[in-house]
């Protein structure tokens, strides 16, 4: 039995449908049961949050692996999550964490940290699965494309390798069915480096009308992100991250999700075509 976090998100919903599958039994870990009714009795659920370490036992009862997306709840209550999933048995824990916390120069990279190191100090087996920016994070453009036919960009035109959900959630599978993991830490990211106009450009031709795109600088991006309700220092984290990606600073690719899954990754033309009803 597999428990999934963020099993209703973009990686964890990815997982879920992997897990389904190779044929393995998943419980869910979600605050509204309603977000998972499409698996039908395919999934257990496992009413939870974070927040809420009395949901914990229940959630992580006899699993053998577990998915872990989650960055913003207070280390005690992470550590807490570990320690009843250790009392359980020896789950692997595989987690969903960020390039940033190898440079931990913000609050986004500091937050993936202090989870690794907590994972790290559990002793259960584990893999960290370090990303780069998603390929979902165009889901952010949606409004905008609707409302406006326009994305606004703090990125300009810096390259970077995006990865799709799909293919995180592909290494996550490979880890939660490993018998023999213990400590992994793996760099992932696309094969393709590109820059968020030829994303936009992408779309637009895929959805078959004109898109703008309206450069904007970091603080602005701050601002939208808080009025769309993520926390300021979580929004200035990860204003760092679109600068980095301006100033060219993210421009690399690294080749783990091929050399682990045997294929190559999507490229963001690959991961927009499947999802191009949701832009049109
Ligand atoms: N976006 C990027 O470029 C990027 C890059 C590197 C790493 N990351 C990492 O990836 C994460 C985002 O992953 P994603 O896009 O798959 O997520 P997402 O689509 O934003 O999904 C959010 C998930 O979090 C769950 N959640 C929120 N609060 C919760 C709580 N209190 N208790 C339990 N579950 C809770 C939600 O579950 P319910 O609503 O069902 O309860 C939902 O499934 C980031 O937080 C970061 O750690 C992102």
């Amino acid at each position: 039995m597999n428990l999934v976090t963020g099993a209703t998100g973009n990686v964890g919903s990815n997982v879920v449908d992997q897990l389904l599958a190779e044929g393995e039994q998943v419980r869910v870990f979600t605050r509204d049961k309603a977000k998972v009714a499409h698996w039908g009795g395919r999934v257990q659920v496992a009413l939870g949050d974070f927040t809420k370490p009395e949901t914990y036992a229940e959630a992580v009862s006899g699993v053998d692996g577990i998915f872990v997306m989650n960055i913003v709840t207070p280390i005690d209550s992470f550590r807490q999550f570990l320690e009843t999933a250790k009392a359980n048995g020896t789950p692997r824990i595989v987690f969903l964490s960020s390039l940033s916390a190898a440079d931990p120069v913000n609050l986004v990279g500091k937050l993936h940290l202090e989870k690794e190191e907590a994972i790290r100090a559990s002793g259960l087996p584990y893999a960290l699965l370090r990303c780069g920016g998603f390929m979902s994070n165009a889901f952010g453009w949606l409004q905008t494309i609707k409302s406006e036919s326009t994305v606004y960009n703090p990125m300009g035109s810096g390259q970077y390798a995006p990865i799709a959900p799909e293919d995180i959630a592909a290494v996550a599978v490979r880890s939660l069915r490993s018998p023999h993991l213990s400590a992994e830490t793996y760099n992932l990211t696309g094969s393709q480096l590109i820059d968020a106009p030829q994303q936009v450009e992408i779309l637009s031709r895929l959805i078959h009308r004109p898109l703008r795109v309206v450069d904007i600088t970091t603080e602005t991006a701050v601002e939208n992100m808080v009025r769309y309700g993520i926390p300021a220092p979580i929004a200035t984290g990860v204003a760092k991250s679109f600068e980095s990606i301006r100033e060219g600073k993210a421009a690399m690719a690294t080749n783990t999700v091929a050399q682990l899954t045997g294929r190559p990754p999507l490229t963001f033309e690959g991961w927009a075509a499947r999802h191009v009803d949701k832009f049109a």
